[in-house]
């Protein structure tokens, strides 16, 4: 995995810099939107299989991103944006099953003008909070008239019901600012083990369903 360190700056001298970053960061996002479906309905095609439920993109707004970079010490500059915030581009997607979401996350790894900065699991290791999904921080090139600009999108693999619980608990955590009551944050943890627990049968259940599906056809060719 390689550190982006080539951003050229010198794209955002001469016009409206903030308006080239946007302009670059909206890019990236239909970019990386469109890989993403075509491998939606390529799954489909060969597979008869649909692995997404939904791909949801958005830009961050100037106000959030002058926040994120005020919360970590940063001045309000397009270089600090360029450098220290990699969630300006984001795309979530949400899928049926928690092995959907490696195999997104490989598909999308896999494709050779991607670049993966970092990968966080947090299926395996989930956050404090209960919070689980998988997080991939990539960079697409855009080719723009005279240059190609390695942009970064921060992709969200999650299953429905990791993002249900993701959607509660961001409100819940947005209500008390962050300070919910102990027994509100217990509470969350213990119904993020049930989500994965829910997770795993619905996995399984298929799984099940899928073999016995197997079976059936072939009985079928058995018996004319
Ligand atoms: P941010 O400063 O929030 O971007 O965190 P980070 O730089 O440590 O990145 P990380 O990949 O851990 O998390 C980024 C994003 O994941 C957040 O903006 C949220 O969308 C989501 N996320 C992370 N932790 C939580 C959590 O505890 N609850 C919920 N609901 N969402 C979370
Ligand atoms: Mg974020």
């Amino acid at each position: 995995m390689k550190q982006q360190d080539t951003f050229p700056m010198e794209i955002l001298e001469n016009v409206d810099g903030w308006e080239t970053l946007m302009f670059l960061y909206n890019a990236a996002l239909k970019e990386v939107g469109t890989k993403i479906e075509i491998l939606n309905d390529e799954f489909l095609h060969i597979h008869r299989y649909n692995p997404i439920e939904h791909i949801k993109s958005r830009l961050k707004t100037a106000e959030s991103i002058v926040k994120k970079l005020k919360k970590n010490g940063y001045e309000s500059t397009l270089e600090n944006m360029v450098k220290y915030v990699n969630d300006i581009a984001g795309i979530r997607i949400t899928c049926s099953f928690t092995s959907d979401i490696y195999r997104i996350a490989d598909m999308i790894a896999k494709q050779t003008d991607i670049q993966v900065l970092s990968l966080k699991d947090y299926m395996k290791n989930p956050k404090e909070s209960g919070y689980q999904s998988y997080h991939m921080l990539v960079t697409v090139p855009i080719f723009l008239s005279d240059t190609v600009v390695d942009t970064k999108v921060e992709v969200q693999i999650r299953t429905v019901a990791q993002d249900f619980w993701a959607s509660l608990e961001h409100k819940i955590y947005y209500k008390f600012e962050g300070m919910a009551p102990a027994y509100i944050s217990h509470e969350l943890r213990e119904c993020a083990r049930i989500v994965a627990k829910l997770d795993e049968r619905m996995l399984s259940l298929n799984n099940a369903i899928l073999n016995l599906e197997a079976h059936m056809e072939n009985g079928e060719k058995r018996t004319p």
